[in-house]
């Protein structure tokens, strides 16, 4: 393989990128919050401008022949992308993050770093788009993979006595919501010389930062949390390593998956407000797990949040908060779940999770149809399954919403 060229954090150097908070800032390390709201704040040399402007610039002029500036190609870097790759580098304590046009970009891109014999270990709960890859990339003889349930220690032990290259977790899972033990699953993986990737789409690291837990990789869908307003789709790869930072920014300039300086700068601006909006969100998917819960239509609720929950402990030792995503079934399995989602009125009915608004959706049919039957029922994901993701509405309004589809589903039911 050729030599990394390239990494957000040489070019960011080489651009005399002030520290943030502006030349003279103070050393100590800046809070989270800090870090997402600062980001590229007064590091305009041009103009003094407070927020970091957009380059569209496909292309960088030179000053001479031969001195190759520190951003001269888009797809290679750009200075809006780097400083989005560095908020999110700081948020999750990475050495730096290459971002990418979309979470199965940044899926893929971690793939690159493996070899045709390489075996991966995926969880068997994993996103529905993640396993498709890792099977269509397994079909071409790009890599092996076995799928396996994280929390059955004695199959997870197994499988790492096979000698994986990269174990890829994913906790909470989806839609189900089982929580996968980080530390021990990393520390495990590494005794056996595994990568470890983990997949932090579902929480960011508003609520969990996996690198401090024994990971080597956090991905991101950058369209859900870190984002947050459903109107980006892109991805994210953080890396401890800084050689791991510099082969993954080659891989995605060499491949062209780099995400566009728009689509950066409007997560730039959706990232500001991450820890605020994952603070009401998760306000409100408490409120409406224990609503949901007390609710004689429902028949069981996943959320990490209660204490029945057989993850919940774990969950309350590695994250800061229990996240925004819950799922649910009601009595009278898919005609229940149909007429509870045909009458919301608040929630869109619509895939995704993690923007502002609130969204339902059916799992069977919508983000799990690609899993052949019998594994969607192995995993336990039923036809009357719902997966709710809560917005930063009133909770009075979300609270009615789900209230009023409740009593048709249950009306209906009884008639
Ligand atoms: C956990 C997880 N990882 C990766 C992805 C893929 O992200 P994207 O749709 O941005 O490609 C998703 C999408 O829903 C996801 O939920």
């Amino acid at each position: 393989m050729s030599q990394p060229t390239n990494t957000n954090q040489n070019a960011a150097q080489a651009a005399d990128i002030l520290p943030i908070g502006g030349e003279g800032a103070r050393v100590r390390r800046p809070a989270p919050r800090t870090i997402a709201v600062s980001a590229g704040v007064r590091k305009d040399r041009a103009f003094r401008a407070v927020m970091p402007p957009l380059y569209l610039s496909a292309t960088f002029a030179y000053e001479e022949v031969g001195q190759k500036p520190a951003f001269d190609y888009t797809r290679t870097n750009n200075p809006t992308r780097a400083t989005l790759a560095e908020a999110i580098a700081g948020l999750e304590g990475g050495a730096g993050a290459v971002v990418v046009s979309s979470g199965m970009a940044a899926v893929d891109l971690v793939l690159h770093l493996l070899s045709a014999d390489d075996l991966v270990v995926a969880p068997h709960d994993c996103y529905g788009g993640t396993r498709r890859l890792l099977n269509a990339r397994a079909r071409r003889g790009d890599l092996y993979v076995e799928f396996v349930d994280f929390t059955d220690e004695a199959a997870f032990d197994a499988v790492l006595s096979k000698g994986p290259k990269l174990v890829l977790a994913e906790t909470p899972s989806n839609p189900l919501l089982r929580i996968t033990d980080l530390e021990s699953v990393a520390a495990k993986a590494r005794r056996a010389g595994a990568l470890v990737a983990v997949d932090n789409t579902f929480l960011s690291p508003a609520l969990q930062r996996p690198l401090e837990l024994g990971a080597d990789i956090v991905i991101h869908s950058t369209t859900k949390y870190l984002n947050g307003h459903s109107d980006v789709v892109g991805g994210a790869v953080v890396a401890k390593d800084p050689k791991c930072v510099e082969e993954l920014a080659w891989w995605a300039n060499c491949i062209g998956s780099t995400a566009s300086p728009f689509d950066s700068w409007l997560s730039l601006r959706g990232l500001r407000t991450l820890h605020l909006r994952v603070a009401a969100q998760q306000e409100n998917a408490a409120l409406v797990a224990a609503a949901l819960v007390a609710h004689d239509a429902v028949e069981r609720v996943y959320y990490p949040g209660l204490e029945t929950h057989p993850g919940h402990e774990i969950a309350a030792r590695q994250q800061n908060g229990f996240g925004a995503i819950l799922s649910f079934e009601l009595k009278g399995g898919y005609d229940a779940a149909k007429r509870f989602l045909d009458s919301l009125d608040l929630f869109s009915i619509a895939a995704s999770v993690g923007g502002v608004e609130s969204l339902a959706c059916q799992p069977w049919s919508v983000t799990h149809a690609g899993i052949p039957e019998q594994e969607r029922r192995e995993a336990g994901i039923s036809e009357g399954l719902i997966r709710l993701s809560l917005g930063v509405e009133d909770p009075e309004d979300i609270l009615d919403d789900i209230a009023r589809a409740l009593a048709a589903a249950e009306k209906r039911a009884a008639a």
